[in-house]
């Protein structure tokens, strides 16, 4: 069979590959403690499946979404801007609803991207930008994220020849892998930068909610100025532990809303009604469980860095994400640490270089397993201290 060219040339998805290592293990027998992928472990909140129950008992339910999402949700969408952010959206013009931020993400550049137009992605970034950015035809261009910068872009350092034909750029804080934040400075600095070289901002905000320590992590439409560039993507997944029922949604500015709604139109026809109104469910009820996850994570988190640091690992503790960016011993590289982890110590972490080649050097622990598990996870690896 001959592939397209477009999926010919992509590299395989990093998570595939390190899940068909893991299998190999516990094939095996081994006892694998998995911190790679990005996934809650705890259940969906109880009053979030109730709803759904309820919602896919009801044949109203049953037939074809709205494309663009039940009206209710976008309500319910835009309320929880409001609440959260002080954010105003009208729910008509500047929500869409979204299978996932995945799928918007993946989608998005169909909107804005002709042939050739670059596409600026984070680097380590969410691999969907860039492949998204291919898939439309567009051309992506690597911004570093460093640790001397904190792993925020330097927009200086891109040429001006790849600003004249830069059409969008995709930014994602509180970031996935790094766990950094950005200010709202950053964010002010990120508007005049895209004005200046008419750019359309996608700002990925997946880990919004996820957040530690008091921190709150500041919206790009905050910003004055951001609604005439950009629009901002929230998801269900890790705020509510709604990774397998494939929910989020955009907001911000009009046209772009409109224009991203276009796409959808013509290639899905939107969230199951019902799990849109477990949705509703989510953003209108308490949100007592996602400071009470937040809760669960800084433990883990506090557990982890202190263990790591017992064997040598130094890593800041992130204030945001579930995830812990760790350095790797000057002595080896990304891939080969995340291996000797997985083959002597039966923990998965995730290669840094897999998110980009400026995530050489590190990687990423995701807070996805109980303290105990981290506790024997450390253990592991106080085993195989003399390697490490
Ligand atoms: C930065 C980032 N964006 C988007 C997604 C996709 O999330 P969703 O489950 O909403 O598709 C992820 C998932 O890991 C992510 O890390």
């Amino acid at each position: 069979m001959k592939y397209a060219e477009r999926i010919e040339t992509l590299p395989p998805y990093l998570f595939a590959s390190i899940d068909e290592s893991k299998q190999a293990l516990i094939d095996k027998g081994v006892d694998v403690i998995d911190l790679g992928v990005g996934d809650p472990d705890r259940p969906t909140p109880k009053h979030i499946v109730d709803s759904m129950v309820q919602a896919v008992a009801d044949p109203k339910n049953h037939q074809y979404p709205s494309y663009t999402g039940l009206l209710a949700f976008r309500e319910a969408a835009a309320k929880w801007c409001k609440d959260t952010r002080g954010l105003d959206f009208d729910p008509k013009t500047q929500v869409l609803s979204l299978i996932g931020s995945k799928e918007g993400v993946a989608h998005v550049p169909f909107a804005f991207v002709n042939p050739g137009d670059i596409v600026l992605c984070p680097n380590p970034g969410y691999p969907v930008y860039a492949i998204g950015t291919k898939f439309a035809g567009g051309v992506p261009y690597d911004m570093p994220l460093r640790a001397e910068n904190d792993f925020l872009p330097d927009y200086e350092a891109i040429p001006k020849d790849v600003l004249q034909k830069t059409k969008m750029m995709f930014l994602n804080y509180p970031n996935n892998p790094t766990g950094a934040v950005a200010d709202k400075k950053f964010f002010e600095e990120t508007v005049e930068f895209a004005k200046e070289n008419d750019i359309l901002v996608v700002h990925d905000n997946a880990y919004s909610e996820m957040v530690y320590d008091g921190y709150k992590a500041p919206s790009f439409l905050e910003v004055d100025g951001a609604i005439d560039v950009g629009i901002e993507m929230y998801s269900m997944s890790k705020t509510y532990n709604m990774t397998g029922w494939r929910l989020a949604f955009a907001v911000g500015n009009k046209e772009m809303i409109a224009g991203f709604g276009k796409v959808k139109a013509n290639i899905d026809s939107g969230v199951f009604d019902a799990v849109q109104r477990a949705g509703i469910t989510a953003l209108t009820s308490s949100q007592q469980c996602v400071s009470d996850m937040n809760k669960v994570y800084q433990e883990r988190r506090d557990v982890l860095v202190k263990g790591l640091a017992s064997v040598g690992l130094e890593v800041k503790p992130n204030k945001a994400t579930f995830y812990l960016w760790c350095p790797v011993p000057e002595s080896t590289n990304s891939m080969d640490f995340a291996k000797l982890l997985l083959e002597e110590a039966g923990i998965v972490a995730t290669p840094g270089v897999g998110f980009g080649s400026a995530g050489e050097g590190f990687v990423r622990f995701a807070l996805t397993k109980e303290v105990d598990r981290i506790n024997e996870a450390v253990a592991r690896m106080d085993k195989i201290r003399s390697k490490i």
